[in-house]
């Protein structure tokens, strides 16, 4: 079986530069499903681009490479350009010249417009059955639908034979009113399908090469076509425009979650208000708080407690962690029991071991924190190793940059770092030594000692009362300035 997928439309009526098939929906490209339901499905799959074609290979080959391994896809995936996008038929006729002669190793293909996030090799299966049950020459997957404006329709005649697919500019006011449409979803026999696309006319309203014109006797009288009517419609819902698309971007969100619901266990308070990556792996049951984003290739281990308003991103939480309210962890691991926020922000790397805790208003950026460290008020730690059970006082902060280069900051076990305190990079801080609170610490030290750098304090008993007197006395001599400014 061969696939074809495309995309090389720019979708107008998305009214952006940007090409339809690369919005992204469940942080994935928009025709990252059509492409994995027929990479599941076919021994070789051809994506036509055209508008912006060298953006949609390299986003399609990124989340591609990320799910099936990039052997896997350079094994079965062909990429080729059309130039000028003269309709659907037109695409399929530039994959079909692209392969050449390559096209005798296939029995027949399978052609799926790129605009149809929901569709799935489940979709694709009884298709492909049916047409090789019944012999066909071409057959298209077709739904019923309340309002099909926009839609081709599926023409039959009295005995329900297939006639013909109407698109909509071409249909009279009668056809309109008919409510079963092309899903944009065919199977070819190939042994037929070059010569026919070679018949291809452009008599329609738009002047394009249709490809639904291949189907029904209407044009193609020569043919053993028809039209299966699929139960789950859903499936074959298209994007056209950004409201189609905000639809089904909360169907299929509402899909992956009752999968992750069944599979798993994953414990949604407000499902709705969640957003999750379908690049995401979750591991077992856990529970997902209002407003959560897990986006990216996260990994969500099992009894993940994610509070609420967390936004986890290319990042692993282990097992049993606690991500609290409103924090933020960007490219990071987390380890198992660790305790995160609220209201911290770990990114670019940080490591969390296990039992870790981390409070709120702790920044880190390329930190690891070994077994059991803490931080738990209000600090900046970037480019830090921090030992296990070593305790990171409030207001810490690694000085890690001097406007020119970043240097690292290394605190053994157990150290104690006082609150306040300014770590200046490059320092190393021994097993179990001590920093004083407030302390600007510009040199190594030692394990075990103590460094402190503050200036001695002084108590100046009675202040108050002597700076009263004498504030008295400058009111009585008119030097104090009144004007309230
Ligand atoms: C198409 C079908 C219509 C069907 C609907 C289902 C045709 C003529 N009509 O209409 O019967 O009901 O899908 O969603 O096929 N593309 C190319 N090259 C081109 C033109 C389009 O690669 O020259 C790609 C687009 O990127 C898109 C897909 O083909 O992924 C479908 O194109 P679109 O313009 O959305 O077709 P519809 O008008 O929706
Ligand atoms: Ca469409």
């Amino acid at each position: 079986m061969l696939g074809i997928l495309l995309a090389a439309g720019r979708g107008t009526r998305m009214k952006s530069a940007r090409p339809k098939v690369l919005f992204d929906i469940n942080d994935e490209p928009l025709c990252f499903a059509a492409f994995r339901a027929l990479f599941d499905v076919c021994d070789r799959v051809i994506v036509v681009v055209g508008y912006r074609g060298a953006d949609v290979r390299e986003s399609l080959l990124k989340r591609a490479h990320e799910a099936f391994g990039e052997e896997a896809v350079k094994a079965k995936v062909l990429f080729y350009t059309q130039e000028e996008q003269k309709g659907t038929g037109h695409a399929v006729r530039t994959a079909i010249e692209g392969l050449g002669k390559g096209i005798g190793s296939y029995e027949a293909t399978l052609v799926l417009n790129g605009d149809l996030p929901l569709v799935r090799a489940e979709t694709l299966r009884p298709l492909v059955a049916d047409f090789e049950t019944r012999r066909l020459d071409a057959l298209c997957l077709s739904f019923e639908i309340a309002d099909p404006t926009g839609f081709g329709r599926i023409l039959r005649d009295a005995s329900g034979q297939l006639l013909g697919i109407r698109e909509e500019k071409d249909a009279s006011d009668f056809e309109k009113k008919i409510l079963e449409v092309n899903g944009g979803v065919y199977c070819f026999r190939n042994s037929v399908l070059g010569a026919s696309l070679a018949e291809l006319k452009t008599d329609n309203k738009q002047g394009e090469f249709y490809l639904t014109d291949l189907l029904g006797s209407q044009k193609q009288a020569s043919l053993r076509t028809d039209a299966v009517r699929v139960k789950n419609a859903e499936d074959l819902l298209g994007v056209n425009t950004t409201f189609e698309l905000a639809e089904l971007r909360t169907r299929s969100q509402r899909r992956l979650k009752k999968d992750l619901c069944e599979r798993y266990g994953v414990d949604f308070v407000d499902m709705d208000s969640s957003f999750i990556s379908a690049r995401a792996t979750f591991q077992g049951a856990c529970r997902v708080g209002p407003a959560c984003s897990v986006m990216g290739n996260s990994v969500i281990g099992e009894d993940v407690d994610l509070e609420g308003h967390v936004l986890i991103k290319n990042s692993r939480i282990s097992k049993g962690a606690h991500i609290l309210w409103s924090s933020v962890i960007d490219d990071s691991a987390i380890g198992e029991r660790a305790k995160v926020g609220p209201m911290a922000h770990l990114r670019m790397q940080s490591q969390v071991g296990a039992d870790v805790k981390i409070g709120n208003f702790v920044e880190t950026k390329k930190t690891t924190f070994a077994r059991g460290a803490k931080a738990s008020h209000l600090s900046y730690l970037g480019d830090a190793e921090i030992g296990e059970e070593s305790n990171i006082g409030a207001g810490t902060i690694t000085c890690n940059y001097d406007g020119f280069n970043k240097f690292k900051t290394k605190i053994g076990k157990r150290a104690f770092i006082g609150s306040d305190s300014q770590l200046v990079a490059p320092v190393n801080i021994g097993d179990d030594a001590y920093v004083g609170s407030g302390t600007t610490v510009t040199e190594d030290v030692p394990a075990g000692a103590l460094a402190i750098s503050r200036p001695d304090m002084v108590v100046k008993e009675g202040y108050a009362q002597k700076l009263a007197e004498k504030r008295k006395l400058a009111t009585a001599k008119n030097l104090v300035n009144s004007k309230k400014d």
